[in-house]
């Protein structure tokens, strides 16, 4: 069979390390460059001048003028059941989660229901720019079952997982430490390395989970050692007052997950607000990853989320919306969000850290960085075409500017959907702006 080839030209960037450790050798950057796909995957990047003559005549090269391509964003951590409920008035995060939350999630008992909102739910990742995610489920399996056959048919990378809860929360949410593990394990075997699907494990939070539950999560992790853990930690000073009284003997918040071994480099915890020193030594030390969500934890008042702490103990830290808490699904102003985070805290968020947390660096914290994250020759070509003339604000804006960092600052600042022209996954056209 003959090789499938796609070629698109536009500015290209990409990361190859952090740019907060390795400076101007963390990326490349090709201001007219052309990028190769061979039947879904990185054939070769490069400047379009010397690339073009080598292409075979009977390829057509799409062309982006004003555009630039960056590996497709990535989202560590979302919940797709939360689509329909996002920005819900009022509330911090526990009376958030009994108000809106759990009601919004007893409706996935429902897999029509489920499939309906994963349709809408994969729209709006790919309008965004968005190619990979780690999802939150609802505690109902069908709702797992719809997601991930979505997915498959969209050929998408997603990792997910069902919740598992079993107190705390509104009876018809909950399952059994039993149930849980058996309809996990069932998940696992249904849907694990199908296509670029992945699970996740993923009790909701300590407070909706007995230990008995997390032991059974732990044991999943033992069973399976390549699913990932994905859960909740240390959002909200509410929440961890409670995590002390429900488990008095456990040191602090990350201890509880620790003591029922769910650290490790398959393991991501969303927030990580208020952790202390040791917890940021404990979560490097395991090679944990954090879910930096600036969006949610703006919304819901949890707090500052501190990166140059977390850069300081070398921890793996990716990008999250936390959508429905998180009030956007696009990582552009997400990352928007963290810059000012960042300014609150007394930190800057570089556009080019910026940048590399949504891609290779959210890779990196979803250990999928052979696959995913960046252009390197066989990786996945998952991209997207950011559009420098997206809104008359931003051309106006970057009319006269040539500067790399400037452009991807301002697009942080002022992009969304709208600055999305094109998503591609394998090399395919997936999604693409209408023209006004
Ligand atoms: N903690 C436990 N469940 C949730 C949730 O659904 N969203 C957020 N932001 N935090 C949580
Ligand atoms: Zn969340």
């Amino acid at each position: 069979m003959s090789d499938t080839i796609t070629a698109v030209r536009a500015a290209l960037l990409h990361f190859i390390a952090d740019p907060a450790i390795t400076g101007d050798q963390a990326y490349q950057y090709f201001p007219d460059g052309l990028l190769i796909v061979k039947n879904g995957y990185v054939d070769q990047i490069g400047d379009a001048e010397q690339l073009l003559p080598l292409l075979p005549q009977s390829i057509t090269v799409n062309h982006y003028p004003n555009c630039l391509i960056t590996p497709g964003f990535i989202d560590t951590h979302i919940h797709y059941p939360q689509t329909g409920m996002i920005a819900s008035y009022g509330e911090q995060l526990l009376d958030w989660l009994d108000k809106y939350t759990f009601p919004a999630e007893m409706a996935f008992v429902n897999q029509a229901h489920a499939a309906e909102v994963a349709e809408v739910f994969l729209d709006e990742l790919l309008r965004n720019g968005t190619t990979t995610a780690l999802v939150f489920g609802t505690v109902h399996p069908e709702s797992v079952d719809a997601f991930f056959s979505q997915a498959q048919q969209r050929k998408l990378r997603m990792i997910a997982g069902k919740v598992m809860m079993d107190r705390q929360a509104p009876e018809a949410l909950l399952d059994t430490p039993d149930a849980s593990y058996q309809q996990s394990k069932a998940l696992i075997e249904r849907w694990h390395q199908q296509d670029r699907l992945l699970y996740a494990v993923t009790p909701r939070f300590a407070i909706t989970s007995s230990n008995e539950q997390l032991a059974k999560a732990g044991q999943l992790l033992q069973e399976f050692p390549d699913v990932y853990l994905h859960t909740h930690l240390s959002e909200n000073t509410d929440e961890i007052e409670l995590i002390k009284q429900l488990f008095p003997d456990a040191e602090d918040y990350l201890d509880v997950y620790d003591k029922h071994q769910l650290l490790g480099s398959q393991s991501i915890f969303a927030h990580g607000v208020h952790l202390c020193d040791d917890q940021c030594r404990r979560l490097a030390e395991t090679d944990s990853a954090l879910a930096f969500c600036p969006s949610s934890n703006l919304f819901l008042g949890s707090g500052l989320f501190d990166l140059a702490k977390m850069e300081k103990y070398g921890v793996k830290v990716g990008m999250g919306t936390d959508v429905g808490a998180g009030t956007s699904f696009s990582l552009l102003q997400t990352l928007g969000d963290g810059y000012k985070v960042s300014q609150l805290k007394g930190q800057q968020l570089s556009p080019l850290k910026s940048f590399y947390l949504a891609s290779l660096g959210g890779a990196k914290a979803l250990n999928l960085d052979s696959k995913i994250g960046n252009f390197a020759k066989g990786k996945e070509a998952d991209f997207v075409v950011l559009d420098y003339q997206a809104t008359p604000l931003i051309k106006y804006r970057l009319e006269h500017t040539t500067d790399l960092a400037e452009k991807l600052f301002v697009l942080t600042m002022l992009g969304d959907d709208r600055a999305v022209a094109a998503t591609y996954i394998m090399g395919q056209l997936a999604y693409q702006k209408e023209k006004v």
